[in-house]
């Protein structure tokens, strides 16, 4: 009878292992898992995920251009950027020439980010951070995106509405919402197309248009109402705010710091170490 209970435990214990860490990507035990998870993973990710280049840039680079062609110089937020995938589809359109801010929380994705884009390193800036708190001025950016990551957030309704908060009136959110099988393993994370539609109506965006896209996900693309705010290029220190106390920053050599003493650090590779604040008290 012990033998039966105890492998019975041990079958339980392993499906929900595999459910947790496998099919739910470690969503429901934290961003230190997730993150952990694609640590691991980053060197292998790009291998794992085989991106079409052409069925990336029909899908992503070519729609995202055209949608911000006329706009001189737009800036671009690419939240969970992870190893760049929307920048290097992007940047290899003829007529696009803005700059892109690519923001993740694993800091070994960032660094695979940063080997894989760098033609166009004078046009990108990553920096390391979660994404529950964009560390940016309200109305910033003339596009923000997300791209299969929303549902391995620990609130990802919260994240919408920082997406929203930086993207500035007039300008575009381009998201995933993950459908199929895939959503079902994931309730409270995942929704079906009608309520996902709802909250981004709700924060407020319109014009909201659904692409099928994979088997697990949709794309969805809307725009926030209005039509004023500035647009286009503007130098890092006029958006980018402290992630402690949410002051303005200043640059200065290797680091961004605030009239607070909080620092973030430029690291080897260039990227924005916001994740990992210090003061001038720890000098
Ligand atoms: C499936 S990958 C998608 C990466 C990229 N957008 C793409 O389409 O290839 C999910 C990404 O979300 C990031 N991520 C997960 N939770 C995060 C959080 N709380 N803040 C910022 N990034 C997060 C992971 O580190 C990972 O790079």
């Amino acid at each position: 009878m012990i033998w039966i209970v105890l492998i019975l435990g041990i079958v339980i214990l392993g499906a929900l292992l595999y459910w947790q860490l496998i099919l739910a990507e470690g969503a429901y035990l934290g961003r230190f898992v997730v993150t952990l998870l694609y640590d691991w993973s980053a060197r292998l990710y790009d291998r794992i995920k085989s991106f079409d280049p052409g069925y990336e840039q029909w899908f992503l680079g070519r729609p995202l251009s055209m949608a911000l062609g006329v706009l001189p110089d737009p800036l671009i937020l690419d939240v969970a950027t992870g190893t760049a995938r929307l920048a290097r589809t992007l940047f290899q359109q003829a007529g696009f020439h803005g700059r892109l801010i690519g923001l993740d929380y694993s800091r070994k994705m960032l660094q695979e980010a940063v080997k894989e884009t760098r033609p166009w390193a004078e046009q990108l800036t990553f920096i390391w951070q979660d994404a529950s708190q964009l560390p940016f001025e309200d109305n910033t950016f003339d596009a923000v995106t997300c791209l299969e990551a929303l549902e391995f957030m620990p609130d990802p309704e919260h994240v919408l509405r920082e997406m929203a908060r930086v993207l500035r009136p007039g300008g575009i959110m381009l998201i995933t919402n993950r459908i199929g099988s895939g959503a079902r393993w994931m309730p409270g994370r995942t929704y079906t197309p009608d309520t996902f539609q709802s909250k981004l109506r709700d924060l407020p965006l319109e014009m909201i248009r659904v692409q099928p896209w994979q088997e697990d996900y949709d794309l969805l693309w809307g725009r926030k109402p209005g039509m004023d705010g500035p647009v286009g290029l503007r130098r890092l220190e006029e958006i980018l705010l402290c992630p402690k106390c949410q002051a303005h920053v200043s640059h200065k050599g290797q680091i961004f710091i605030c009239q607070n003493g909080h620092q973030i650090l430029i690291a080897e590779d260039g990227v924005l170490e916001s994740a990992r604040i210090s003061t001038t008290r720890d000098l």
